[in-house]
C-alpha cells in the first residue's frame, strides 16, 4: 500500500521548476540572448573570450537549465585549455569554465549551483584533472575554487588575479603548473572528421 501511495504521489507531483540538460545546437540563439542580457555586450572583450573564440566547448561539457516550457534560463560551458606547463615542461591539460549565467528572473533558485554541480560532476567523470575560471571568488569558493591554485598562471590578456580561480578534480593536478593559459580545444571551422583525427 505504501509503495502504491508513493508512486501515486510521484505521478501527481508538480514537475520541477527547472531541469539541467545538455546544450543542443537549437539552444544557441536563446543562449546568446541570455548571455547578452546577463553580462552585457562587452562580455566578448574578456580575456576568457579570447580563449573561447573560434573553438567548440569540451566534449559533453555544455549545459543549459530549462524552465518547464523548455526555455533556456541558464547556461554553462567548459573549454579545453592548456594551463601552462608542468615542472617537466609538459602542457598541463585543464578546462576553462564560463560563461555561467542565469536569467535574472530566475536568480536565487539554485539554478547556478545546479549547473555548476552538473558541469563539475561530468568533468570529473570524463577524467579531467582541473577547472579554471575568472569570476567572483565569493560565489565560486562554495564549489571549491580558489586563487592559490593559479598563482603561477596567467590569462592571455588583462585579468584580476583575485578572480582567477581553479579547482583540482584530481588532487595535485596543477602543482607546478606555470605559464599562460591557451586554448587547446577543437576549432569551430574544422569538419567533424578532422576534429576526430586531431
Ligand atoms: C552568478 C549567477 C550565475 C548565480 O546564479 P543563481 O542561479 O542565482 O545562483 P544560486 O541560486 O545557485 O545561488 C545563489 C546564491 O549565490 C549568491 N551569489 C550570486 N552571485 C554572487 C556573486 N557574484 N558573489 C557572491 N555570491 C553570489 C547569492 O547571494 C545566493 O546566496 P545564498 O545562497 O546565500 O542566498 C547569476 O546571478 C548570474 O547569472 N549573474 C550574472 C552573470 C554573472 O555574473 N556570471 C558570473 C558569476 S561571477
Amino acid at each position: 500500500m505504501a509503495a502504491v501511495l508513493t508512486s501515486m504521489r510521484a505521478l501527481f507531483a508538480p514537475a520541477p521548476a527547472f531541469v539541467i540538460d545538455h546544450e543542443t545546437p537549437a539552444d544557441v540563439v536563446s543562449r546568446e540572448a541570455l548571455l547578452d542580457r546577463a553580462m552585457g555586450k562587452d562580455r566578448r572583450k574578456k580575456s576568457s573570450e579570447k580563449i573561447r573564440r573560434g573553438r567548440i566547448p569540451a566534449q559533453g561539457l555544455a549545459f543549459v537549465a530549462r524552465d518547464r516550457a523548455g526555455h533556456v534560463i541558464g547556461t554553462v560551458r567548459l573549454w579545453n585549455v592548456e594551463a601552462g606547463v608542468s615542472r617537466e615542461g609538459k602542457p598541463v591539460e585543464a578546462l576553462l569554465l564560463g560563461p555561467l549565467a542565469v536569467d535574472s528572473a530566475h536568480e536565487g533558485k539554485g539554478i547556478g549551483g545546479a549547473l555548476m554541480r552538473a558541469a563539475l560532476t561530468e568533468a570529473k567523470t570524463r577524467g579531467h584533472g582541473a577547472v579554471l575560471l575568472v569570476g567572483d571568488a565569493a560565489y565560486y569558493e562554495r564549489f571549491g575554487f580558489f586563487a592559490d591554485k593559479t598563482q603561477h598562471l596567467v590569462m592571455p590578456g588583462p585579468f584580476a588575479r583575485d578572480r582567477f580561480l581553479a579547482l583540482e578534480l584530481v588532487s595535485g593536478w596543477l602543482e607546478g603548473a606555470a605559464g599562460m593559459v591557451v586554448a587547446s580545444g577543437s576549432k569551430l571551422s574544422q569538419p567533424a572528421a578532422s576534429r576526430r583525427a586531431a
